[in-house]
């Protein structure tokens, strides 16, 4: 009954001629530090990473020192795990001591890391987009096919503490609707806020998480296909040539 992802976004970066926006991802990096970091680290993402898509090193310095990480050592006084401030090499961590913590939090779910989460995905850019937009009321709630879900299944229940949506492949998840109202993010580059507006962002910023060289691998494809095409000619060439003479 659960929905495949919306299509209503034209993301820069798809197609073979695809690229990021580098305005868009760090609009979409500030939605995933006021929002998203609340519950999601992103463990195979350093800070320093960042500086690609246009954070100098003094930005990066600061961004990292807003996040605290836990040490091996133990605060002598209290006996709980010291903290420090990150470093730019540090990767981007959980909230949570540990996972116990995380679903204690969270109605017994774990909220993911989300450095992968668009390649993990079946349409995964589209999917975090839908995901976030797509909240709805149960109640009426159709398929792509017409078929009304408490007609077809009249017991279909969301649970306590749990969110009805259609994109989530078993329709009820964990996650409230993280992104609620216009402004909830303030852009620094003026682009309006709105709901949709920070959805596809930050769906971008996950897509360049989990695919940080996607242009390097659209630039390396496109050269390759113009070297075939060249050799295809070059080697017809040779062909004719060889056998010019033959009968
Ligand atoms: C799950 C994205 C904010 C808690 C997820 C999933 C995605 C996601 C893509 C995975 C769904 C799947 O498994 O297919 C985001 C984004 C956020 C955000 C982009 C910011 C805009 C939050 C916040 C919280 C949270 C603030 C906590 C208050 C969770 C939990 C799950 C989850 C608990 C697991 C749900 C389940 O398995 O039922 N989130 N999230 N998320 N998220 Fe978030």
């Amino acid at each position: 009954f659960h929905k495949h992802p919306k299509h209503e976004v034209a993301f820069s970066f798809t197609g073979p001629f695809g690229k990021f926006d580098q305005g868009q991802l760090q609009r979409g990096f500030k939605v995933y530090k006021e929002v998203c970091a609340a519950c999601h680290s992103l463990r195979l993402v350093s800070f320093r990473d960042l500086q690609n898509i246009g954070f100098t090193e003094g930005q990066v310095k600061t961004i990292a020192s807003e996040w605290a990480i836990e040490t091996p050592s133990i605060n002598p006084e209290t006996g709980e795990p010291a903290t420090r401030k990150s470093i730019p090499a540090d990767r981007f961590p959980s909230p949570f001591a540990n996972e116990v913590a995380a679903r204690a939090a969270n109605a017994g779910a774990l909220p993911p890391d989300l450095s992968l989460m668009t390649k993990a995905r079946h349409d995964g850019t589209n999917y975090v987009y839908s995901l976030l937009t797509g909240y709805v009321d149960q109640k009426g709630y159709k398929n792509e096919k017409g078929e009304e879900l408490l007609k077809a299944f009249p017991d279909a229940k969301t649970g306590e503490g749990l969110h009805f949506n259609p994109y989530f492949a078993n329709l009820n998840l964990a996650m409230a609707p993280p992104l609620t109202g216009n402004d909830q993010v303030t852009f620094d580059d003026g682009t309006k806020s709105t709901v949709p507006q920070m959805a596809q962002d930050v769906a971008a910023f996950l897509t360049w998480t989990a695919e940080p060289k996607l242009e390097n691998r659209h630039s390396v494809g496109l050269g390759v296909i113009i070297f075939l095409l060249f050799f295809t000619v070059l080697t017809w060439m040779a062909y004719q040539n060889i056998w010019r003479d033959k009968k």
